[in-house]
């Protein structure tokens, strides 16, 4: 398919992320509050309308696909979202991102529905930690998911950590060990202020990604590539091992102009950029047009229009984006 999604800077858009939910069985606190007000059911999107519209940016040049959430795993008979998407011809890359706490039961079949790839959010491998973090998770649902994607074959399972200084800034080698020793990758994610969270000040817990690399250099010869998964990581590769260990830095090494991807919420916002505003309601245009893609299509074009520079995150005061992480998906 020809690519016809370019931006006014020239970015080609060609990576979309759904979000299925806004819930989650955990309340991570980089990412919720400790009391969420939830979409109203009857405000989602249905699941066949989710396939429309990644159908409709498939045809329009999207060759990657990530389902997030809230935690996706957690809506109900979500897999034929998976398996309607897994049959499109232009789709490369059909991805999740996921707490693991649900992928002893799901591994599988996301595997048969054609799921390339499987990102964890990890933080920390201590049980108390883990609670701290997640405020009401317990570690071993977790661990048992990633398990079970591992041993259903899934090539490359990734961790995403979140380091926080106070938090967990003294588990990045233990992190980097536990993928090591299992083959898989893992990226380090900075902090952003997406919604009002209650536990932590922001710009205190900030841990840099120069940071992160200084300490394991001090244990690793790593070695940048230029390898990419699509996503704003960059990674490293170290000498001795296949795992990989990326970093997304929005605050030191910021990605924007090169971003090739969109979002839309669970209830059918378009979001241009996961730091701003500016949306376009595809859900509308969906229920308006029931029998046909057209106008879907031509919105989402459209949409291109209103696609912005980048973010203007800052870790000071208020977060100027009062969504929560959780209502995007990342
Ligand atoms: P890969 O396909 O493995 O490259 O995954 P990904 O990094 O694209 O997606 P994932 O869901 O694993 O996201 C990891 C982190 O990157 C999350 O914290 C996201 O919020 C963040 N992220 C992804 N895309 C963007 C983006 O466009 N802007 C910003 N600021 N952060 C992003
Ligand atoms: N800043 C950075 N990453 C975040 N995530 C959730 N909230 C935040 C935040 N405020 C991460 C999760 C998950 C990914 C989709 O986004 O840990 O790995
Ligand atoms: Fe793209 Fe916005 Fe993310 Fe920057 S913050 S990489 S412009 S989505």
């Amino acid at each position: 398919t020809k690519p016809q999604l370019v931006d006014r800077f020239g970015r080609q858009v060609t990576y979309v992320r759904l979000s299925v939910t806004d819930r989650c069985d955990l309340r991570c606190v980089y990412c919720m509050s400790e009391d969420m007000t939830f979409v109203p059911r009857e405000q989602l999107l249905t699941l066949e309308e989710m396939s429309r519209i990644g159908k409709a940016f498939v045809e329009l040049g999207v060759n990657k696909i990530r389902i997030s959430g809230g935690e996706p795993l957690t809506r109900r008979n979500i897999l034929t979202v998976f398996e309607s998407l897994g049959e499109l011809d232009g789709l490369k890359d059909l991805t999740i991102t996921t707490n693991a706490t649900l992928l002893e039961k799901y591994a599988q079949p996301l595997k048969d529905a054609g799921v390339t790839r499987i990102n964890v959010s990890l933080d920390t491998l201590n049980e108390a930690r883990f609670k701290k973090i997640t405020r009401i998770g317990k570690l071993e649902k977790t661990m048992s998911g990633i398990d079970a994607a591992l041993k259903v074959g899934f090539q490359k399972v990734k961790l995403n950590s979140v380091i926080m200084k106070d938090y967990n800034d003294d588990e990045i080698n233990a992190l980097v060990e536990f993928v090591r020793e299992r083959g898989m990758d893992i990226s380090f994610i900075e902090e952003m202020p997406l919604g009002e969270i209650g536990d932590h000040d922001r710009a205190e817990t900030y841990f840099s990604s120069d940071k992160i690399l200084s300490k394991l250099q001090e244990s690793y010869e790593l070695t940048a590539t230029d390898e990419t998964t699509g996503g704003p990581a960059k990674y490293f590769r170290f000498n001795d091992s296949d795992s990989r260990v990326g970093f997304i830095s929005p605050h030191s090494h910021n990605f924007c102009d090169d971003c090739n991807r969109v979002r839309v919420t669970a209830e059918g916002m378009l979001l241009l950029c996961l730091g701003q505003e500016h949306s376009m309601d595809l859900r509308k245009i969906v229920r308006a047009n029931p029998n046909d893609d057209e106008a879907l299509r031509s919105a989402i074009i459209d949409s291109m229009q209103l696609k912005p520079k980048g973010h203007d995150f800052n870790l000071n005061g208020q977060p100027i984006i009062m969504r929560h992480m959780s209502a995007t998906g990342g």
